[in-house]
Order: structure tokens, then C-alpha cells, then sequence
């Protein structure tokens, strides 16, 4: 790797901590100085453009921007085309994240570009930085690797953000054009995704692991409700007169968590968690959030993953239901809306297979396991046959400053990503 603002080449020894400190360097573009928080195509995703084409020009890869905001490297070895790997993740964040959720990957994949024109492997490998993976900005998940996978529904140029910027305004004001986005679809000549990224849970670290081989990432289901009441003056409006929504949307929260708890008991006793689900209320707005007025409309967000699909549409159609029911027992209203039904995805065998055998060879057990959180993988596999490595989360924490890697697991996941690389070009 040459280091990213030296220039100069590094060894096998430093290259780890050298992509460490690039992730921390890029966790510094951010909209809110002091933590990392970068929405989609706001002002800080054009600096992690600019590092990032500066270092793919410095590799000899031809760089552009879709329409969706994806950031595209392309490293072609001399001689014959060759077939072509896409690797990537993505570079959007959750508010005050980590360091690594995503971003890791992308420099991960242009070290592994590095590595393979060292050995002028014959494989042409395309890098994309991900726009937008989060779904923070516009409350819709994948919008950069939909465009790529060709399952952009342009109906969702309506979607407006917290300031009331419709989806396609940002586009544009980023000094992009909506209309080209079909042009963003990945092509003909590409045959596999490799995404590389942190677990962001606790199993790695449970079994003392660097490295783990995703099989499949669970399905995931998106919701925006909203319990609308009745404002009323907290000091004059008895209890029995009151149409909270606050009340209302906390009895309903507190219905959420307990189904998922009461889902996990079942699943211990049935098939070793393979039907438990997770179900989170991540968002509440309430208005008008006054402490001296009773709430007369609040919004909430949902959040259901399961790794059987059946098991998470029967939770949210019951969790909707209960909604309802709590609505109009309290003699309320309730709107609700869904922003995204995504199944889950299994990654490709074949690939999965030969990635075993990458992390095996590189020193490493190969950890099979499922991905509880989602990624562009699960959007990119249902156009190309794809691959997840998963590296060791310390702490299992993700989605948080405290987010981080290790240098031996950042060098392991190389090792493992270029042993799979050359299995490749022998497919
Ligand atoms: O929410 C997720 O699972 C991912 O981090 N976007
Ligand atoms: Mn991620
Ligand atoms: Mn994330």
C-alpha cells in the first residue's frame, strides 16, 4: 500500500495500520465536527470522493461517479480483458457512527487492487464506494447499490429528507443527473461482488476469531408509523380525557420489544435461533414535544430482521395489528407505512465455498455464519453472484465512536481476500 498521504510504498507490516488510520482519517469528513455522521451526497461525501479518487488515480484506475452518487474505480490488468470482480461497501453513516461500518471495505478493496497488480493478476477488478447503504437520509435503505444492481424504482426521487429535499434535488445538487441513473447498472463482464466488512456483533469475539464467512443476510423490513391524538394543556385535561399519542406509541414500543424477546424464547427451544427476530423502534419525533402539552401526534420508525422471511412478515403484520389496536382503544389514529420489504439473501455457494478455503489457507478457521445486519451485498446478490468476509467487531459494537478493528484481523482479512482473489482467475 502506498501510504495515503506519504505516497510511499509500505510492507506487509505497516499496510494494516496504514488502512486503519485511513478509515480514521475518512471517519473525519463528516457533517457534525467532533462525531462521525455522513448522510448521503451531503457536503463530506465529496471529500471521501476526492481522498479516495486520488488514491485510485495513484493506482491507474479509471474513476467516475453514477448517477446515484456510487464512487467507481476501474483497475484493468495490461493484456487481454479480463472478467470482472466488483468489490465494494459502503461510504454513507449512521449518525455518530464508527470508523469502519463500510468504509473499511472500500479501502480494503483498493489494497487488494494494489496486491493484484503487483502480480498482474489477470482479473479486472471494479471498486465501488457505495453512496448511500444507511437509509438514514431518506428512510430508504441501498438507494447506491439499487442503482448498481439495476432495482432503482425512480418513484423513490420523490422521497424528501428532514429539510424537505426531494431524493432527486440532492441528486442534482450534488451535480448529478436522476435520468442517467439507469447507466449506473453494473456490466455484462462483471461475474462476482466481494464485499468485505465488520460483523458489527459479538459472535466473532465470542469465539475468539478474526475472520467469518457469511452464508446469507437476513431479510429486513422498514416502517414509519405515526399515533395522531389530541394536543391538549397537560395541567387542565383529565386523564380519562386525554387521546395521548406519546402513551399510546409507548405501550406499543414496549409491545415490540417484548414479541422479539418472547420470539428468541422459542427459538432457543426450536432451532438454535434460525426463527428468532429483532425488532427495534430506532426513531421517535413528537409533537409539538412540549413538557406542558399532552403529545397529540407521534411518529415512530420499525425496524423487524429474521433470518426466515415467513417469520418477519408474520411479526410485522401482527406488530401493525397491534398498532392499530392500541390506536383505537385509546381513541386514536394511526398511519403507517412500509419503506422497505427486502428478503433474505443467501450468498453465492460456489463463491462462499471458495472463500472457506481463502480464510482456511490465510491461517484461519472459516466461521460460517449468518449477517444480522444488512448490507450492499444483500442488494448486489440478487444481480450477481457475491461473497461477504466478515472481520472480528471488538466488542461487539457497531453503530457507535467505540466502533473499531484489529490490525491482525485487517492483515487476515487481506491475506484471506487475495488467496480468494487468485481461486478466481483458476475458476
Ligand atoms: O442497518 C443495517 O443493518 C446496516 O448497518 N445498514
Ligand atoms: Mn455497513
Ligand atoms: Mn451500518
Amino acid at each position: 500500500m502506498t501510504n495515503s498521504t506519504t505516497g510511499a510504498h509500505l510492507d506487509k507490516q505497516n499496510r494494516a495500520a496504514a488502512l486503519i488510520a485511513e478509515c480514521q482519517l475518512l471517519a473525519q469528513m463528516t457533517e457534525e465536527p467532533g462525531l462521525t455522521t455522513r448522510r448521503y451526497l451531503t457536503p463530506p461525501v465529496a471529500d471521501v470522493h476526492a481522498h479516495l479518487r486520488r488514491r485510485m488515480e495513484a493506482l491507474g484506475m479509471t474513476v467516475t461517479v453514477d448517477a446515484a452518487g456510487n464512487l467507481r474505480g476501474l483497475w484493468q490488468p495490461a493484456g487481454a480483458p479480463s472478467r470482472r470482480l466488483v468489490i465494494g461497501s459502503h461510504i454513507d453513516t449512521v449518525p455518530d457512527a464508527g470508523a469502519y461500518d463500510g468504509v473499511l471495505g472500500v479501502v480494503l478493496a483498493l489494497q487488494l487492487v494494489e496486491e493484484a497488480a503487483a502480480i498482474s493478476l489477470p482479473l479486472a477488478i471494479e471498486v465501488i464506494a457505495f453512496s448511500e447503504e444507511e437509509g438514514v437520509r431518506f428512510s430508504v435503505p441501498f438507494l447506491g447499490s439499487r442503482a448498481v444492481a439495476g432495482r432503482f424504482d425512480p418513484a423513490l426521487l420523490a422521497l424528501h429528507d428532514s429539510e424537505g429535499i426531494t431524493l432527486d434535488l440532492a441528486i442534482r445538487n450534488f451535480g448529478l443527473d436522476p435520468a442517467h441513473i439507469e447507466q449506473a447498472q453494473v456490466s455484462e463482464d462483471a461475474f462476482a461482488f466481494l464485499e468485505i466488512h465488520i460483523e458489527q456483533g459479538p459472535v466473532l469475539e465470542a469465539e475468539n476469531l478474526s475472520l467469518g464467512v457469511v452464508t446469507a443476510i437476513v431479510g429486513q423490513t422498514r416502517c414509519e408509523l405515526q399515533f395522531s391524538g389530541q394536543s391538549n394543556h397537560a395541567g387542565t385535561t383529565p386523564m380519562s380525557l386525554r387521546q395521548d399519542a406519546l402513551a399510546a406509541a409507548a405501550e406499543w414500543i414496549t409491545a415490540v420489544e417484548t414479541a422479539a424477546r418472547q420470539s428468541l424464547t422459542r427459538a432457543e427451544s426450536e432451532d438454535d435461533g434460525r426463527s428468532a427476530l429483532v425488532a427495534t423502534v430506532g426513531k421517535l419525533a413528537v409533537h409539538p414535544n412540549a413538557s406542558n402539552v399532552i403529545p397529540g401526534a407521534v411518529q415512530v420508525s420499525l425496524d423487524v430482521r429474521a433470518a426466515r422471511d415467513s417469520i418477519r412478515e408474520t411479526a410485522v403484520t401482527e406488530l401493525l395489528h397491534q398498532a392499530q389496536a392500541i390506536a383505537t382503544r385509546r381513541g386514536l389514529k394511526l398511519e403507517s407505512k412500509r419503506l422497505m420489504d427486502h428478503p433474505a439473501v443467501p450468498m453465492d455457494e460456489q463463491l462462499t465455498a471458495l472463500l472457506a478455503l481463502a480464510v482456511e489457507a490465510a491461517g484461519h478457521p472459516a466461521r460460517r455464519m449468518p449477517s444480522g445486519a444488512g448490507h450492499d451485498a444483500m442488494v448486489l446478490g440478487t444481480r450477481l453472484p457475491s461473497a461477504m468476509l466478515f472481520l472480528r467487531s471488538p466488542g461487539g459494537i457497531s453503530h457507535h465512536p467505540d466502533e473499531s478493528v484489529l490490525e491482525p484481523d485487517v492483515e487476515a482479512a487481506l491475506q484471506a481476500s487475495l488467496l480468494f482473489l487468485r481461486q478466481l482467475t483458476r475458476m
